[in-house]
């Protein structure tokens, strides 16, 4: 079924021959607001105003609202009839979407996230790029698009050289089979550490880049362990990908993409290395050193390239902490000027997870905090208020509370930031009982579903009538959850449906504390449990493309 901005849109459209631009309006003046009349009264060179009454005569949304009004410099405001918005409710109960239209024109969007690098613990700064990539994925998905998940991870590089001596020479093979990537991190910095060791190190990688075989199969096994240490936390946080091409899958495929570059123009010679420039900016893009080694920006167009020509994209995102802006703005730079036409390159930056003391979180011995670690931490917390809130229930059922309470209350703090900005990390406030967290909401599901074993099954088919205000309220803000899903997607910003999930919480409340349900007469009564039913299922779907689980009892 369309939404409800969907249908004001299309009609505003029609009288202006121009997009609508409908927005939220100030709740004083009504629901919704035109402003694509005042960009169209600029190119006509009319009165904004007078072309604003002009489209209301036109309009034919009788049936839908109020009559509009013109406000300011030429908004037309719509305050929708309570009528209509029941009828809204009534098709949005029935419709298993939720009313949630499904895209018209779907876009292919591949999502490069996660990313870790093999061979080393994924700490903290990863965190936010696999939660933050699996909900846009999710969310791209339920609104009907075609989404590619690819998880780029870092399996080659200088550090091999290292990594194959420490495990030639120095490898512990206990502390191997008990924690792969410890031993793995322990291997390199050991090697790292001894400067005497650098020349065999290098020797080592060369052998590796020539394919010697007793290299490759160290390397193949590094990656092999890296990847199933990977897959634990991914599958404890929920998280799974269509590819794990990495950025050894491109090897094979950097001299061609150098040589084209080069054949083309695009990259010039530069004190022996070949570096792609781009007018007024002073560092150039290296796309092979002097020594011949290819680079991390070598490899993303490489892997453009492959992209593009793979899956013909609308949209590439690519999830990463804001450090690497200039890396990708250079990219995205030499593949414009490369290929006749590039998708939508986007880099989503997220700022860094502060500890109390407002620095890079770390561990009080001053280590990179480990995700694994985190998510235990999560847990146990989680555990404790948990039981201490239901202390009567089998401790297995703790347990499973405390992982989806846990988990989610990480990922919930995480998507409800604002991502361009810096966070404090703090367990109290994530696992707060009140306010905007993750285990609030849960919460508010569940007492929602407790409504709903109260009540037994509703009675009849009886049509949704809306007349306190609380409840009109929340019907409308029902109404609105696939805007809220598609400004998500248009800033690359979960946090727009963090807010619009807390506000469907509170506007429950505010509609619970007033109005009766199980107590009122029919056909309120089921009328009221419809509106239970679908904040329920807005609940229980929003939190879901969070990759937040529901539970039925906290
Ligand atoms: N492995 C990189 C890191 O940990 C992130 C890779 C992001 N994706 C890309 N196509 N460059 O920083």
């Amino acid at each position: 079924m369309p939404s409800v901005s969907q249908i004001l849109s299309a009609a505003v459209e029609r009288a202006l021959g121009a997009p609508a631009l409908l927005r939220a309006a100030d709740p004083k003046f009504g629901d919704y607001q035109a402003n694509g009349i005042m960009a169209v009264a600029k190119a006509r060179k009319e009165n904004p105003r007078a072309l604003a009454e002009q489209i209301i005569r036109q309009l034919d949304v009788a049936n839908l609202c109020e009559p509009p009004t013109v406000a300011g410099a030429g908004f037309i405001n719509f305050k929708l009839k309570p009528d209509f918005v029941a009828q809204q409710i009534d098709q949005a109960g029935r419709d298993d979407r939720h009313g949630v239209p499904a895209a018209a024109q779907p876009k292919t969007i591949v999502i490069d996230f996660s990313s870790p690098n093999v061979a080393k613990p994924m700490h903290v700064g990863h965190i936010r790029s696999t939660i933050l990539g699996d909900s846009l994925a999710r969310i791209g998905i339920f609104l009907g698009h075609r989404v590619i998940t690819d998880n780029h991870i870092g399996d080659w590089g200088t550090q091999f050289g290292m990594l194959i001596i420490g495990w030639k020479q120095f490898r512990n093979d206990a502390a191997l089979a008990a924690d792969p990537i410890g031993e793995l991190e322990r291997l390199y910095k050991f090697i790292n550490d001894k400067p005497d060791l650098r020349d065999e190190a290098k020797a080592e990688l060369v052998k590796l880049q020539q394919g010697d075989a007793e290299n490759l199969a160290i390397w193949h096994k590094i990656i092999e362990l890296s990847l199933l240490e990977f897959a634990k936390t991914y599958r404890r946080l929920g998280v799974s990908f269509d590819h794990t091409l990495g950025e050894s899958f491109y090897n094979p495929q950097l001299p061609a993409v150098v040589a084209d570059l080069r054949q083309r123009g695009l990259a010039v010679e530069s004190d022996g290395a070949l570096c792609i420039f781009f007018p007024g900016q002073e560092t150039p893009l290296i796309v092979q050193k002097a020594d011949g080694a290819f680079l991390y920006g070598t490899t993303d167009l490489a892997t453009l390239k492959y992209r593009i020509e793979q899956w013909q994209p609308d949209e590439i995102v690519y999830v990463t902490d804001a450090r690497q802006q200039l890396h990708f703005q250079q990219v995205f730079a030499a593949a414009k000027k490369w290929f006749p036409a590039t998708p939508d390159l986007r880099h989503v930056y997220f700022g860094s997870i502060l500890g109390a003391d407002g620095k890079p979180l770390k561990t009080r011995s001053g280590q990179n905090v480990k995700l694994g670690e985190l998510l235990d931490e999560a847990e146990e917390r989680a555990l404790a208020v948990v039981t201490e809130k239901n202390p009567e229930l089998p401790a297995e059922v703790h347990r499973q509370i405390a992982r989806a309470v846990g988990i989610g209350a990480v990922k919930y703090a995480d998507l409800s930031q604002n991502r361009t900005t810096d966070y404090v990390f703090s367990w109290d406030k994530m696992l707060a009982m009140n306010g905007n967290t993750g285990p609030y909401l849960q919460y508010a599901y569940v007492r929602v579903q407790s409504i709903f074993r109260k009540a037994g099954a509703a009675t009849g088919n009886t049509p949704v009538t809306l007349v306190h205000p609380a409840e009109l309220d929340l019907a409308k803000h029902i109404l609105r959850f696939s805007d809220a899903l598609e400004t998500v997607l248009a800033d690359d910003k979960p946090n727009w449906l963090t807010s619009y999930l807390y506000e469907l919480a509170s506007k429950f409340s505010a509609f619970y504390d007033n109005c009766p349900v199980i107590q009122s007469a029919e056909p309120t009564r089921t009328s009221r449990l419809a509106l239970c039913r679908l904040t329920a299922d807005i609940l229980k779907r929003g939190l879901n493309l969070l990759g937040i689980d529901v539970i039925e009892q906290m």
